[in-house]
């Protein structure tokens, strides 16, 4: 989704800026632009297409001199990808530029009534609109016309502004859009995220919504919605220096795909303390954890798949029922909660658009929210009563791996946690799973080890335009994960089923020399995989067959067969997925798509 910039200091700007969009791609773009206060004014430049083409632009039409300005990467949602509709928006006499990364919902209103008192709209965005306030509400006093044009403003947004009669003011504006404040020496900047500030600060300043802060090279000053300043914390935060290099590997995706056990080891061993599971910062006592009576799981995408997994291991274990809903349904769903309902949020970002306001929605109606998340201090993190962070690191590729696989371990060491306050678990069985828990790192580097043995498997089957996946219990939660990771990357059609399910419709669809790639992993229902394969075969299909290491019965069924090393039951998605993340990851590299930037996607979906 869209990324914001903003910087001022005593060096050129537009270097800082170029280099902040750059690390901003990450998160999907189809054009980009930036402002900067020259001698006599703002000088805008933006495009369509990547930053390259917007590097080019400005090399032909000569730098920008100016040491602040802002600078945005737009994911198109009002308006097609093109140079006009691309942000900076200026208003009409050049005093004023924006960049904005959300939505606005009352544009149409704001746009009659501005375009009613004269001014002239030259693009189709909501954002225009901003541009155009500011400029009305203007007087001499930037920081008020800032107030002004911000509370007249629905639906969510964070914005850079700069204003020519303020050289060297930059101001931010966050709300419910992500937004941070880097804090430097002599220097100041705003940006979407920490990746794009990482290498020049690394302390940061987190606004709350309705917050927004004026900076200049000296300081960051900081401001509630009536205009008083506050005091804010700054925040150091450690930053892992190789995260956004690829460090030799072809994509970001790759790499964190190998990231794996190292990022298990940092969900699990520390939570792990004299063989208990214990999260910081967050307990519930016995009596608190029995009157929970339904817990719900929400999410988006592969987050939402991390749910589907964990929920066979919180109703194994906890015995309480788990009911999964998209976040993009449940605030439209009249759900029954009350408040012995507990809400899981899962969010590798912590900044889903749609997750967030499933979280509002059932803290409105009282319900207590436990958030999975990844990123510290993010939207989701702020608003949930509880967090139990993944400590995944900072995951680049569009495409999650680390960040889903940790997501899974973090629900089933909440499972086991939980299942303990309720007195359900015997120790032995306890005892056994963290000792299981302990062994993910380790399972996850051998599901690794099979790389050379998929990439031959991607080689024999890229060029197939469809692509099923089946599994019956966990294995059809992993067959959700690993088909979507395939047509993400890939753009090859792909369903995944419960394999019971295919022969109720979809079988339909099977037809010589499709691929059925179908997880035989649970042990008690081998048996009926081996049914649902015979069915596909039976219509010509080819199978891939994912099974656990040493079982031979596979080899009577499937025309190829992908080794998975054992584990328990309940913590099997771990090493199952990641053959299939890598087999996503080569089929689109024989493919020749761009992996870490799938086309029409975004790393963190900031609108609805
Ligand atoms: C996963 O590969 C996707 N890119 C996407 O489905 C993602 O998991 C989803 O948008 C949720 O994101 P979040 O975890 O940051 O909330």
């Amino acid at each position: 989704m869209c990324g914001i910039i903003g910087f001022t200091g005593t060096q050129d700007a537009l270097p800082v800026l170029l280099d902040g969009l750059t690390k901003l791609e990450y998160r999907g773009y189809d054009s980009a632009g930036v402002a900067v206060q020259v001698c006599d004014g703002i000088r805008m430049i933006k495009s369509s297409g990547q930053i390259r083409c917007l590097r080019k632009k400005i090399a032909e039409s000569g730098m920008l001199p100016g040491c602040s300005g802002i600078g945005h990467t737009r994911w198109a949602t009002h308006g097609a990808p093109t140079d006009t509709n691309a942000h900076p928006h200026m208003s009409n006499n050049g005093k004023f530029a924006v960049v904005h990364n959300g939505i606005i919902e009352n544009y149409i209103e704001l746009r009659e009534e501005l375009t009613a008192k004269g001014y002239v709209f030259s693009s189709e965005t909501d954002t225009e609109v901003i541009v155009h306030l500011l400029d009305m509400y203007y007087s001499g006093d930037c920081k008020k016309a800032v107030m002004k044009a911000a509370a007249r403003l629905q639906g969510s947004y964070a914005l850079g502004v700069i204003c020519a009669d303020f050289p060297g003011s930059v101001f931010a504006v966050k709300q419910e859009s992500p937004l941070i404040i880097g804090v430097g020496a002599g220097e100041n900047y705003f940006a979407s995220d920490v990746t794009a500030l990482a290498d020049h600060t690394k302390n940061l300043i987190y606004l709350e919504d309705g917050e927004f802060a004026e900076l200049t090279p000296v300081k960051a000053a900081v401001f509630d919605c009536t205009g008083a300043e506050i005091a804010k914390p700054i925040t150091r935060i450690v930053w892992d220096v190789g995260a956004s290099q690829k460090s030799g590997y072809d994509h970001f995706m790759l790499k964190e795909i190998y990231e794996q056990p190292r990022a298990l080891k940092a969900a699990i061993e520390p939570r792990v303390k004299n063989n208990r599971i214990t999260f910081d910062g967050f307990d519930m006592t016995n009596e608190e954890a029995r009157k929970i009576s339904k817990i719900i799981v929400t999410a988006c995408g592969s987050a939402y798949y991390a749910g589907c997994v964990g929920r066979y291991a919180i109703e194994e274990l906890c015995g309480v029922p788990v009911e999964m809903d998209y976040a993009s349904e449940l605030r439209y769903r009249s759900p029954i909660v009350d408040e012995n309902t507990l809400l899981i949020v899962i969010s590798q970002s912590g900044e889903t658009a749609d997750s967030i306001a499933a979280v509002k929605e059932l803290k409105r109606r009282g319900v207590r929210v436990l958030a999975i998340v990844n990123v510290v201090a993010s939207t989701i993190a702020n608003l949930a009563d509880n967090v139990i962070y993944t400590w995944a690191g900072p995951e680049i590729a569009v495409a999650t791996t680390k960040g889903y696989t940790t997501q899974v371990a973090a629900l089933t060491m909440f499972a086991l946690w939980f299942s303990e306050k309720l007195g359900r678990i015997s120790e032995s069985r306890y005892d056994a799973l963290v000792k299981e828990l302990l062994l993910l790192p380790g399972l996850a580097q051998r599901a690794i080890d099979l790389n050379p043995h998929i990439q031959d498997l991607a080689l024999r089957y890229h060029n197939n335009s469809s692509i099923f996946f089946i599994g019956r219990n966990i294995d059809c939660a992993v067959c959700l994960e690993g088909s979507l990771k395939l047509k993400e990357i890939s753009y090859i059609h792909s369903e995944a089923y419960a394999a019971g399910e295919l022969k109720h419709g979809t079988i339909a669809l099977i037809e010589p020399g499709r691929l059925v790639v179908a997880l035989c992993c649970h042990t008690a229902l081998f048996d009926k995989m081996m049914s649902n394969i015979r069915e596909v075969k039976a219509r010509g299909a080819e199978v891939l067959g994912v099974a656990l290491e040493g079982d031979r019965r596979i080899l009577m069924e499937a025309d190829d067969v992908i080794y998975v090393p054992k584990a328990d039951p309940l913590l099997g998605a771990i090493p199952r997925i990641i053959p299939l993340q890598l087999f996503a990851y080569y089929v689109a590299k024989c493919n020749g798509c761009d992996i870490d930037k799938p086309k029409n996607l975004a790393k963190s979906v900031t609108v609805e």
